[in-house]
């Protein structure tokens, strides 16, 4: 078994620019590869575009990047951090995983070490990464080269877990595999790497895992829309129950759930068991629930602006927010769209601002933002929008705060106190 040196890793987002950075601080030869040319060419000004990911970072290291994919002809292991999106008909989308694997199959040396860190459903190696990969290359898998899975657990805007502190799953189909890639990560990642029995389980971890997230998450969703109806705070009794020190794990609910990872990966094993022959219903409710929560949102909009008398059409609203988590500029899948999208569709008379998204925001300050509005909706709980007062709406003349993430309801009491109009997500 020869010791690997040298790595490309495949897709340079969230997840490959991370791992690139960290292998290459480790002392193995990195090249970076990804499609983007505006990835490449901002790599190439020292210019990070990932909010967890710092210039000097760039600047400092050693690992080179290209858009050629020949490139992994000079390494030891190939990692592939592509994208797994899902259609708008939510069926899981493999083509950046098929692309990345038909562009390295060719130039792939004999004893390459291939590792999937991409979120995929148990199956994808085995019935797709392998008949390609041995096709494109013309080598057998566990004989020529050899493949593992190891799924990426990152979570943007951490401060305490990143890439190299969070442990890891691997898996493999043969004990040399399984061993090259333990051995590899082991010397990447400061935490446990976990053999796993078969590339499958290793597999289906990442999809249990986001799953178990998506449906707690439904859950208290759920609970939000009945206990709006029966005048209980259901913050008061998530915090309540997490007094319990075993077998409850407090979740909080909000105006949906967004990012790359928890609304899309239960879709890769939903529609994997149901080519089988298996509904996963539980995990389809659970979606519908947290896709249903920014229409729920917008209801309660409906219902505070009718206190007030007045309708949605031509009503000045302020949309806060629009990625799809505090303080990190990512927009994909984020509920916020869908709520934006819901208001224009009322035809109000919509301001939007995002300190993280510029792109998506029609002013530039909070100040600007909530100036003349008439109702206030955060999506996004970013630090800036906690700043947010009763007196500041009072100045501002606003009269309805709907606040899709919960970060004031501290302050219910003194909202009302100021004959403003607060409802949070069953609160
Ligand atoms: N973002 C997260 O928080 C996170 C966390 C854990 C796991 N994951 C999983 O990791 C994978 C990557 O996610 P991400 O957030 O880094 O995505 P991303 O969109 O940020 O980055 C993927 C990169 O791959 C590039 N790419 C696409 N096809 C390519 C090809 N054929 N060759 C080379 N480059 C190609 C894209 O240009 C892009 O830069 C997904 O499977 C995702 O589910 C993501």
């Amino acid at each position: 078994m020869s010791s690997i040196k040298s790595i490309a890793i495949i897709g340079l987002g969230y997840v490959g620019l991370p791992i690139a950075l960290l292998a290459s601080k480790k002392g193995f030869n990195v090249i970076g590869i990804d499609t983007d040319i505006k990835k490449i060419k901002s790599l190439a000004s020292n210019k990070s575009y990932i909010g967890d990911v710092a210039d000097d970072e760039i600047i400092h290291t050693k690992a080179s990047f290209t858009t050629d994919a020949t490139k992994v002809s000079e390494v030891d292991a190939v990692i592939i951090c592509v994208p797994t999106p899902v259609s708008a008909e939510k069926i899981p989308d493999l083509g950046p995983v098929r692309g990345a694997v038909s562009a390295i199959a060719p130039h792939i040396k004999k004893e390459t070490l291939v590792v999937v860190e991409s979120t995929i459903n148990p199956g994808v190696c085995d019935e797709v990464v392998i008949p390609l990969l041995e096709k494109l290359s013309g080598k057998k898998v566990g004989i020529d080269v050899y493949l593992a899975h190891c799924p990426e657990r990152i979570n943007p805007g951490d401060p305490k877990w990143n890439v190299s502190n969070i442990n890891r799953v691997v898996g493999a189909n043969s004990k040399l595999e399984l061993d090259m890639a333990v051995e590899l990560y082991k010397k990447i990642i400061d935490a446990e790497i976990k053999p796993m029995g078969t590339i499958k389980e290793a597999e289906a971890v990442k999809i249990v895992e986001n799953s178990f997230r998506n449906i707690n998450i439904a859950f208290v969703n759920e609970l939000a829309m009945s206990f709006h109806k029966l005048g209980i705070n259901l913050e008061n009794v998530i915090d309540g129950a997490a007094t319990k020190p075993f077998a409850f794990i407090p979740h909080h609910p909000g105006c949906g759930v967004g990012g790359h990872c928890i609304p899309v990966d239960p879709y890769y094993l939903i529609e994997y068991a149901h080519n089988h022959g298996f509904e996963h219903e539980f995990l389809r409710l659970a979606s519908n629930i947290n896709e249903s929560m920014p229409r729920f949102t917008v209801d309660l909009l409906i219902e505070a602006l009718n206190e007030v008398g007045l309708p949605l059409k031509d009503t000045k609203v302020t949309l806060l927010g629009m990625s799809y988590k505090a303080n990190v500029g990512d927009g994909r899948e984020s509920p916020a769209h869908v709520i934006r999208d819901l208001l224009v569709e009322a035809e109000t008379n919509l301001t939007i601002y995002d300190p993280y998204t510029p792109e998506d925001s029609t002013t530039n300050s909070l100040n600007e933002a909530l100036a003349g509005a008439t109702a206030v909706v955060i999506a996004t709980g970013h630090d800036e929008f906690k700043n947010i007062t009763p007196s500041l709406l009072k100045k501002n003349g606003n009269l309805v705060l709907i606040d899709g993430r919960n970060i004031l309801r501290s302050q219910k009491e003194a909202f009302k106190n100021n004959s403003i109009i607060y409802t949070g997500i069953g609160i």
